[in-house]
């Protein structure tokens, strides 16, 4: 079983290149093909992280880990939760923001969001790691627009 790996990422916009290909060279240490989904949910938490979750100040951390025969992917930043953060149910189709956590919500099995100690928050996801499962719950669940 590979173990738990995690890396700090600087507040700036190559970071979020930086965390995707932090996390396709884990995945791809692991064994695990077929990431396309782990790899475009980080890229929106990084995003997020940098956009919505921090100052300049403080960077985001990106940890990946073997969690119940899948992956649980983490992304901490340095800004607390002061209300509950869902995406919009369906966002306007002329808006240009708000689509981020649908995506999430749409390629992850599960997600949420908990505190961070001393400060901060974790923004966690699943994903199995048999593509016919995600694959399942999109068909099944995943709201349309
Ligand atoms: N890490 C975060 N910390 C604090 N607030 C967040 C965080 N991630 C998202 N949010 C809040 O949730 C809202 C929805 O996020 P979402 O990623 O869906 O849309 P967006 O970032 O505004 O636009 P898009 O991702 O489509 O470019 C954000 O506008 C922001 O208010
Ligand atoms: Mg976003």
């Amino acid at each position: 079983m590979p173990e738990a790996t995690q890396r700090f990422f600087d507040h700036r916009p190559e970071s979020v290149k930086a965390a995707r290909d932090f996390t396709t060279r884990t995945l791809r240490a692991w064994g695990l093909e077929n990431t396309g989904d782990i790899r475009l949910v980080v890229s929106e938490l990084a995003t997020n992280a940098l956009t919505h979750g921090s100052d300049s100040e403080h960077g985001f951390l990106v940890r990946l880990e073997p969690d119940d025969g899948g992956v649980r992917l983490e992304v901490h930043d340095s800004r607390d939760l002061h209300q509950p953060l869902t995406g919009p149910a369906c966002p306007d189709p002329e808006a240009e923001t708000g689509r981020g956590l649908v995506i999430v919500d749409a390629l992850a099995a599960r997600w949420g969001i908990d505190p961070r100690q001393p400060f901060g928050k974790i923004v966690w996801s699943h994903f199995p790691t048999a593509p016919s499962a995600t694959t399942v719950r999109a068909a099944e669940e995943v709201r349309t627009c």
